[in-house]
């Protein structure tokens, strides 16, 4: 379960400095309950006592508050439906949208955010997703899929695209070496930039902070909503200003089929005079597990499918078509300009159930079969609602959507390569 609250900052933590002795770190903890994270402070060595006080210092202990209100409904605006510019009508302005597009391109206007900073719990491997092997008969890892198809416009446009690969501290050395080991999958490394996110602690049910080592809080990365903050960080602003890139198009390390970049979806949006475009897929199932496009409030928004209730999910329109019909799958066009027009704008915060190895009683790590706490998330799709317009904008999903959640079942290793079967990729 998702749980939907109010948040002042996703990267407040990170902001603060190091340094903060043991009393300072007592009275931390004790005015939020945590004093358990000082249980094996005194088997510590000096470095890791250091290491332990830098971390309780830095950690945003206002976040486990939010679990108190897990139960609560997220607070959310009027939601309608809005439908999305539809294949057809696509089709129909494909040479125009393309050709504004691959303008945009070659002027340099464009650049690409990977964001691989998950854990890919689901999937259940201990490497970056990027890293995972999807081939059968020879080497196809899903970062070599997104490259490949990356690829494909750099050829079409004639110039290389700036490519932001967003990772977290537990999987940038692996990402950055593999990557370089494969030689960016024939990617020009001039043009790939890595950056951080932050982390944020992860609790079981009560709020109570885990400790994954005797000196270590339990961290994990705080979703993919502080992207273009911990760009900006990294310094990378300034090179986006520099390149005078104008458009980032975001999008998620797992779905293989995943066009990255498309000329026809960046010239659609400019054509329309759009700040942001989503690209959307049809619904298989009123209830799959994808968030909708939709109005809230009268701006574009995105409910969750764990927000959709039973009347909205069996909606139809004038033409008996199904209102929230159009579901999102990760891949975002966002205007420059209009993302550093809401950097300081506050997401809300999720509240996600998972699996959370932690210290056991007896100082042993546990990695649990079944959730057991929660980490805390900010969410690229809450973005959406906070640019002025948005221009949904229909893909074929069995040419476009093969997303990799789990080993196998529903959006899976199994299914992806199934897809990318069909599109003609060898496996
Ligand atoms: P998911 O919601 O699938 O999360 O991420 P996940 O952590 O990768 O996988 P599970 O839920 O543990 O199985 C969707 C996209 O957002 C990125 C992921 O790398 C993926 O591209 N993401 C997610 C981040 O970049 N940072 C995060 O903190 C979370």
């Amino acid at each position: 379960m998702v749980y939907f609250i109010e948040y002042e900052s996703c990267l407040k933590a990170a902001e603060r400095g190091t340094g903060m002795r043991l009393e300072q770190a007592k009275e931390k903890l004790k005015k939020y309950g945590q004093e358990h994270l000082l249980k094996y402070y005194d088997e510590l060595s000096d470095t890791e006592k250091e290491a332990l006080l830098s971390q309780i210092e830095a950690a945003d202990m206002d976040v486990p508050e939010a679990c108190r209100h897990s139960a609560e409904p997220a607070p959310r605006g009027v939601i309608t439906p809005l439908s999305a510019m539809q294949i057809p009508e696509i089709e129909a302005q494909r040479e125009s949208f393309t050709a504004a597009g691959l303008e945009a391109i070659r002027s340099g206007k464009v650049g690409a955010v990977l964001l691989a900073g998950g854990m890919g719990t689901r999937l259940g491997s201990e490497d970056p997703k990027g890293m995972f092997n999807v081939g059968l008969t020879r080497e196809l890892y899903i970062f070599e899929c997104q490259i490949h198809n990356l690829l494909d416009v750099v050829r079409s446009a004639q110039t290389w695209i700036h490519l932001f690969v967003m990772t977290s501290d537990k999987n940038h050395e692996k990402t950055v070496s593999f990557l370089t080991e494969h030689d960016f999958f024939g990617y020009n490394r001039e043009y790939v930039h890595f950056f951080q996110q932050e982390t944020a602690v992860a609790t079981d049910y009560r709020g109570k902070i885990f400790l994954e080592g005797k000196g270590r809080l339990s961290t994990s990365p705080n979703g993919n909503g502080g992207w273009f903050i911990s760009l900006k960080k990294a310094g990378l602003l300034e090179l986006v200003h520099r390149e005078g890139i104008e458009w980032l198009n975001v999008f998620a390390v797992d779905n293989v089929l995943q066009r990255i970049a498309d000329p026809c979806f960046v010239g659609a949006v400019i054509q329309k005079n759009c700040v942001a475009g989503a690209k959307v897929v049809r619904k298989n199932d009123p209830h799959e597990k994808v968030g909708v496009i939709c109005l809230e409030d009268g701006r574009p928004s995105i409910v969750e499918y764990y927000e959709l209730t039973e009347e909205m999910a069996q909606a139809k329109d004038e033409n008996g078509v199904p209102a929230y019909y159009f579901g999102v799958i990760l891949n975002y066009l966002f205007s420059v300009a209009e993302l550093e027009r809401i950097l300081e704008r506050k997401l809300p915060l999720h509240v996600v159930e998972k699996k959370i190895p932690y210290l056991g009683d007896m100082g042993e790590t546990v990695k649990p079969a079944e959730p057991n706490g929660y980490k805390y998330e900010c969410l690229v799709l809450d973005m959406i609602h906070e640019m002025e317009n948005c221009l949904p904008f229909e893909v074929e999903r069995e040419r476009e959507f093969a997303p990799i959640k789990n080993m196998t079942g529903v959006d899976s290793v199994e299914s992806a390569r199934a897809l990318l079967e069909k599109n003609g990729v060898r496996l």
